[in-house]
């Protein structure tokens, strides 16, 4: 089996996805590190060179490789869900958990950050909301449970993530 962690920038898809592959015992993929690591080059230089939509495309090519891999939880990039056809490459790898917060919240998760090329703008609270409106249909669609995790410490997502697991 694999676990797919979805969600928004500050969602904590990484943290709480190391966390939970070391307690399950599976193996940590993050599509946005094995993008960097198959161009060489950061996903920022990629954004600045190529534009977002070869990005997106890059992205649906890391999913299609881990199709006959086995024991992995991944977490993925915060637009990985706005294509259709990755929502449907994401489903058939796993079960797929959306980590979902409010914008303040997830602002103030990423407000220190300088690695995201689509928060370098001048209202990234802004920035989020509208974004994230825009893509709140693709993660509900492509999520089989949401969580909620604002206020919510990496530790008792991984809890609250293993709870559902078992229901299964
Ligand atoms: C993006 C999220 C980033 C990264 C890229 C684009 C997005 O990943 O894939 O900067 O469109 O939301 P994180 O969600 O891990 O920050």
């Amino acid at each position: 089996m694999n676990i797919i962690l979805i969600g928004f920038m500050g969602a904590g898809k990484s943290a709480v996805g190391q966390l939970l592959a070391r307690d399950l015992g599976y193996n940590y993929l993050d599509t946005d590190t094995l993008i960097e690591q198959t161009e060489k080059r950061s996903v920022s230089a990629i954004f600045a060179a190529e534009g977002e939509a070869h990005f997106r495309d890059l992205e649906s090519e890391v999913l299609k490789t881990l199709q006959d891999y086995d024991g992995f939880v991944l977490s993925t990039g915060g637009g990985m869900v706005l294509r259709a056809e990755n929502i449907s490459l994401l489903k058939s790898l796993g079960k797929v958990i959306l980590l979902w917060a409010d914008p303040a919240t997830l602002y103030e998760r990423v407000k220190n950050e300088t690695h995201r090329p689509l928060l370098k703008v001048d209202d990234p609270l802004a920035e989020i909301k509208k974004r994230l409106t825009d893509r709140e249909p693709n993660y509900r669609a492509a999520a089989d449970e949401t969580i909620n995790t604002a206020g919510q410490e990496p530790a008792e997502i991984v809890e609250e993530i293993k709870q559902w697991l078992k229901s299964k």
